[in-house]
């Protein structure tokens, strides 16, 4: 879930398919992530669902008609001009003729015609529907005009028990489609390097010294920094994640070879890089040797002599020599609001780094939300629970607004 989609004017178009009952699912997701939803539906999609399951879920009277008596003014007009993003789901094959060709001959194909917010359309049909030339015509004559962005089909079993290419996308990839349609590409020519995870310094072949960080807060930012247009290099720690779609991946074990693979992503022979966002758990110490064999166990007390890890922030901090790569420190701390934001404030200014974000330890490690403050030059400013992704969108503002305009 991002923000993307919060108090957005989404306007949903529902055509004559059976795909039509997976909208009032596709309305509850919009819904759920903060959008004003304004459903209008075709006369044929009325006989698939009825209009009182999404006036129901949208709290607002469904569209049906631009010439019905409630109509004052041009509905049609005022409808599309205040959309900000028009989502067609399930698209038939005839509304996507009628698309393709500009026709405008009902409310919904009126509204599209007239939008100049993204159109997105989910294409549900028939695979024989779907592989027809009348519909692979329409299909690229909507993707050469540029206006209306196909989400799907896709293939699977459709309403008739037939399996191939035409069922609709389903309704999250929907939703995450038109979070992204609502995404600022404000990173784009940018390049981000992302540190997550926990570091492991091993003991011998079997053992070694980690910790809990599930690196989901680096993953949200690199996810997000990527939906924002930047090119963005995760170095991560060993994690069980995914990597984010169109994000550069290095993966690393320990503290030194996270230095080593974060001094490759910001080195200037590789185009340098416009923000490094540090949200690696890098372990504080590594043993002081690490063991060829497996230490075998004994009755005795074992000693295992650490040493110190280096200081990766604060060591690329100090070999900056101007504004560039924005630094960007996090620190899990201990204490109540105000002592959090002190510490935070104490770090960056010795760190010598941009934007310090500090949660408290009990609110954020391994969770999927989290609760932060932002201490920048100009004050600490405390968010309320977020989850990482919505988390990593305020972080990633403070990188942009660091950047400025000029790339
Ligand atoms: C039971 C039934 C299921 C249908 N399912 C689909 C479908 O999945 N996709 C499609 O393109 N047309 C389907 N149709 C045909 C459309 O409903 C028909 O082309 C209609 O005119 C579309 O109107 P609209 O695009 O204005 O909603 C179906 C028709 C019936 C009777």
């Amino acid at each position: 879930m991002t923000r993307s989609l919060h108090g957005r004017r989404v306007v949903l178009a529902v055509t004559g398919s059976v795909a039509a009952y997976k909208s009032a699912a596709l309305t509850r997701l919009l819904r759920a992530a903060g959008a004003e939803v304004d459903v209008v539906m075709t006369r044929s999609a009325r006989r698939f669902v009825g209009d009182a399951t999404f006036s129901g879920l949208t709290g607002r009277p469904v569209l049906r008609t631009a010439f019905g008596p409630a109509a004052a003014g041009e509905l049609h007009v005022d409808v599309a001009r205040r959309a900000e993003l028009v989502i067609v789901a399930p698209a038939t094959a005839d509304v996507l003729a009628r698309l393709a060709t500009g026709r405008a001959d009902d409310l919904v194909t009126a509204i599209a015609l007239c939008a100049t917010c993204p159109v997105l359309a989910a294409p549900a049909m028939h695979p024989s529907m779907w592989s027809h030339p009348a519909t692979r015509r329409n299909a690229e004559l909507l993707a050469r005009d540029g206006r209306v962005t196909l989400v799907g089909p896709i293939a699977g079993e459709v309403a008739s028990g037939d399996t191939g290419i035409g069922r609709m996308a389903e309704p999250e990839t929907i939703a995450a489609a038109a979070a992204s349609a609502l995404t600022p590409r404000d990173l784009a020519g940018r390049h981000l390097v992302v540190s997550a995870g926990p570091t492991l310094e091993d003991l011998d072949p079997v053992r070694f010294l980690g910790n809990r960080s599930s690196g989901r807060m680096g993953f949200a930012l690199a996810e997000r920094a990527a939906a924002r247009g930047a090119r963005v290099t995760l170095v991560t720690g060993p994690v069980a994640l995914a990597t984010p779609p169109g994000v550069v991946r290095r993966d690393v074990r320990s503290a030194l070879e996270m230095q080593a693979a974060l001094d490759a992503a910001l080195a200037a022979s590789t185009g340098g890089a416009d923000a490094l966002l540090m949200a690696a758990a890098v372990g504080d110490y590594r043993p002081a040797t690490t063991h060829a064999a497996k230490l075998k166990r004994s009755a005795e007390s074992l000693t295992i002599e650490l040493q110190p890890n280096p200081d990766l922030l604060r060591e690329i901090a100090r070999r900056r020599t101007g504004p560039r790569p924005v630094l960007v420190g996090f620190a899990v701390e201990t204490g109540t609001d105000d002592e959090i934001a002190g510490y935070g404030q104490k770090k960056r200014v010795e760190k010598r780094v941009d934007v310090v974000v500090a949660n408290p330890a009990a609110e954020s490690f391994g969770r999927s939300d989290n609760r932060a403050v932002l201490v920048t030059a100009e004050g600490a400013r405390w968010l309320p629970v977020l989850e990482k992704t919505v988390l990593a969108d305020h972080i990633l503002d403070a990188v942009v607004s660091m950047l400025g305009g000029a790339e």
